[in-house]
């Protein structure tokens, strides 16, 4: 591996980024920039695999740069982005299509569960292509890691065998990348329902702490969320729960209040976002293009003009 390596990864702008995805990823991203050259994508057309409102979608996208942005995200040393806005990655996701079989992507189980909550005749050609579109994100930046969660390990998996698969017939065109999972123990749970991941699209809102709720909502959330660590319970024994949550949403407060100060003041400031996307997608698209020429030519499309 080189001494600096490529890193990528993306994040869907639907929902609202809560504290397991700030401790779980963005954390890492964050830090990761130290060392490596990052690129971090806003993934929007993997969002419309299942229906979006557009104005909902336009705006959780510019809200989810503002808070990459103010978790730490740094447009100077990565390429922040958003992925519609580089179109080079639509463009290999079909040639990468042509190289990925129907079997495989068939036994996505992230596609069986999505699908499985729907009728056949509602379960979109893109949601089922989804990974494809995921791989060609990752391969057109000849990424060497990609941190992502264990629920994204098959389709990187899969990432893997489309670069291995394209590169034995064309010769090397694809790095191929690793997964980057963070163990499991980093994992946060629901405050309602402490056997399940915190997420996006929780039934229980009560259960999902966002980065961006004020003092009050963050004090509320922790109140009534259900306890369940024997340590914490041991050394709080005598004083009663009540003390513990009143020190842990202070504690939360306090941890959360530097990235929400900088949310706020970039969320007065849409243009200023809107500028530094565009920075990135100049950046990414400089890398994209060509990737996607190499592609184009080894595939034997006739080069125009
Ligand atoms: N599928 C990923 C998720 O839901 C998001 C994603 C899209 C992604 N493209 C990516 C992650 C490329 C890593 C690399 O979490």
């Amino acid at each position: 591996m080189p001494a600096v390596a490529r890193v990528l990864s993306g994040i869907q702008p639907s929902g609202e980024v809560h504290l397991g995805n700030y401790i779980g990823a963005l954390r890492h991203w964050v830090a990761d920039q130290d060392r490596n050259d990052c690129f971090y994508v806003v993934v929007d057309l993997h969002a419309i695999t299942v229906p979006q409102e557009p104005e909902a979608l336009r705006a959780a996208t510019l809200d989810l740069a503002a808070i990459l942005l103010a978790v730490g995200i740094d447009p100077e040393r990565s390429t922040l982005f958003v992925q519609s806005h580089v179109h080079e990655h639509a463009e290999l996701a079909w040639v990468l299509g042509c190289f990925a079989m129907f079997g495989e992507l068939r036994r996505m189980t992230q596609f069986k569960d999505k699908a499985h909550r729907q009728r056949e005749a509602s379960v979109s050609v893109g949601l089922f292509s989804y990974p494809v579109l995921q791989a060609a994100d990752i391969l057109i930046y000849q990424a060497d890691r990609v941190p992502v969660g264990e629920d994204q390990r098959q389709h990187l998996e899969l990432t893997r065998d489309v670069a291995q698969r394209f590169n034995g017939r064309f010769g090397e065109t694809f790095v191929v990348p690793e997964a980057a999972i963070p163990p499991v123990g980093a994992r946060i749970m629901d405050l309602q329902n402490p056997t399940a991941k915190m997420s996006k699209s929780a039934d229980s809102p009560q259960g999902t702490i966002r980065v961006t709720d004020p003092p009050d909502v963050l004090a509320r959330k922790i109140k009534t969320a259900v306890t369940e660590i024997p340590d914490l319970e041991e050394a709080y024994a005598g004083k009663g729960y009540a003390d513990l949550k009143r020190d842990l949403a202070e504690a939360l407060v306090e941890f959360l209040r530097p990235l929400q100060e900088r949310y706020r003041d970039l969320a007065t400031d849409p243009g200023e976002i809107a500028r530094l996307l565009e920075v990135g997608a100049a950046k990414a698209q400089a890398v994209a293009s060509k990737t996607l020429a190499a592609v184009y030519e080894r595939v034997g499309f006739l080069p125009r003009g």
